[in-house]
């Protein structure tokens, strides 16, 4: 039975990865359960290198392989905007970063407010190149939020597919189709070949 490191704190990320993950005879543990408090910090300029650091941070850390994920929005019209700062975007959180992000786009009329979640995985092991898997979620900056689900920019993030936002959707919905999804069926194929 093979072991890998979720590198996170936060419990759904893990039942997330363990559906998507089954069948591959792999034990998850994460954070908690190895009693790793150590922060790595994310300072890296891109969710490559920002999953880069955690994963090979936390492998030197645990000694087990580990996977971390970094994710974020990126608007095009902001230039990629609030990108890896998404947590800390406008220096404020919750609802109040709704609005910080209405507020820079106040005159971008519709069809120019192209935006998409992006996330990158990293899976690193002792002895070999660290690798990557990608997944991103295209949609559009709502005008006022909409909706209850999920965390984060959900409210304001409109999928023309399904005409709702990220919010409105059933989290089971969100699951299958979300860039994290995505870049974990991937990080799956990379796992099958281990
Ligand atoms: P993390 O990589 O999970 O720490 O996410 C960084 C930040 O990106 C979060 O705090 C959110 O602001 C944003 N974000 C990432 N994924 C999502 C999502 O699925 N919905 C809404 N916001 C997200």
């Amino acid at each position: 039975m093979h072991e890998l490191l979720i590198a996170t704190h936060n419990p759904g990320k893990r039942r997330e990865f363990a559906a998507i993950f089954d069948g591959l005879g792999l034990t998850l543990r994460t954070l908690d359960d190895l009693g790793i408090r150590e922060d790595v910090e994310e300072t890296g300029a891109t969710f490559e290198q920002n999953a880069r650091l955690k994963a090979e941070g936390y492998l030197a850390l645990s000694g087990l392989p580990t996977l971390a994920d970094d994710s974020g929005l990126e608007v095009a019209v902001l230039g990629g905007a609030p990108g890896v700062y998404s947590a800390r975007y406008g220096g404020v959180q919750g609802p109040a970063q709704l609005q910080y992000l209405l507020d820079q786009m106040q005159d971008v009329p519709w069809h120019q407010r192209l935006a998409r979640f992006v996330c990158v995985i990293a899976l690193a092991r002792p002895g070999q190149p660290t690798q990557f898997a990608h997944g991103a979620l295209p949609g559009v900056i709502e005008l006022a939020p909409r909706g209850s689900g999920g965390f984060g920019y959900d409210p304001l993030f409109y999928l023309l597919d399904y005409d709702q936002t990220v919010a409105e959707l059933p989290a089971e919905l969100k699951n299958q189709i979300s860039h994290r999804a995505e870049a974990a069926r991937m990080a799956r194929t990379i796992l099958e070949q281990w």
